[in-house]
């Protein structure tokens, strides 16, 4: 199939096998980029399942990037205990202070200006501007490196095929719908295109699919030599 019936498809699936998740506004609803952000920090290196309580309280109590920003230090290091990794905790207050100060409390709305953002690295960036802002950005993370480098057979280990990975999906990036677009590969990828056993019959790419057709889905994305 082309690479222009890729999206469509995607997104036809999606529509239909969408997760309900607490940062995802109803379809056609616009989303909070402070919502956004704050999930996109929150699901680095954490489940979805652990994340989602920790994102209501933190919305309930916090509930603008300017409150947050308010918020002593100590007090959102408190609220982030449980999810490790203290650094991101740190750098999402940094974060917060630099949005209200530098940017009148509104999250800029590009990939580029995200990107210079305390804690904001690459995946971050494009993910906030695609899901909040619908710019068209490429958010590449561990489940999106896996669905890519199934589908076209990218034999080399996903640290060095990002650039690629990041070119295929520009390429096949939808005119409209790029934040749904972006978390229905997420969604993909999580619920579909798993590590182990992927269920291909499920997968609206199962056609599309180089790693299918040669019965080798389990093979990427290839690992690393030590
Ligand atoms: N993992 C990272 N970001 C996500 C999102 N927006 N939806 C689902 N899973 C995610």
């Amino acid at each position: 199939r082309q690479r222009q019936k890729l999206a469509p498809a995607l997104l036809r699936w999606y529509d239909s096998h969408r997760r309900d998740l607490p940062w995802r506004a109803p379809p056609g609803a616009r989303v909070d980029p402070y919502a956004v952000w704050l999930s996109e920090i929150m699901l680095q290196q954490t489940t979805v399942a652990t994340v989602k309580g920790y994102f209501e309280r933190f919305l309930t109590r916090w509930p603008t990037v300017e409150a947050l920003a308010a918020a002593p230090l100590e007090e959102a290091l408190a609220a982030w205990a449980g999810l490790g990794y203290y650094a991101r905790a740190r750098n999402l207050h940094a974060c917060a202070g630099a949005v209200a100060r530098d940017h009148g409390g509104r999250f800029p709305s590009t990939e580029a200006a995200l990107l210079a953002l305390p804690g904001v690295g690459p995946y971050t960036a494009a993910a906030v501007a695609a899901i909040a802002f619908d710019q068209p950005c490429a958010a590449v993370d561990g489940n999106v490196e896996r669905v890519v480098t199934r589908l076209y057979a990218i034999g080399t280990p996903a640290r060095r095929a990002k650039p690629l990975i990041r070119e295929k999906v520009e390429a096949m990036m939808p005119a409209a719908r790029a934040g749904d677009f972006a978390q229905a590969l997420m969604d993909l990828g999580a619920t579909v295109c798993t590590p182990r056993a992927p269920g291909c019959g499920a997968c609206p790419w199962s056609a599309d699919c180089a790693a299918r057709a040669a019965g080798t889905q389990e093979a990427y994305p290839v690992k690393e030599k030590k």
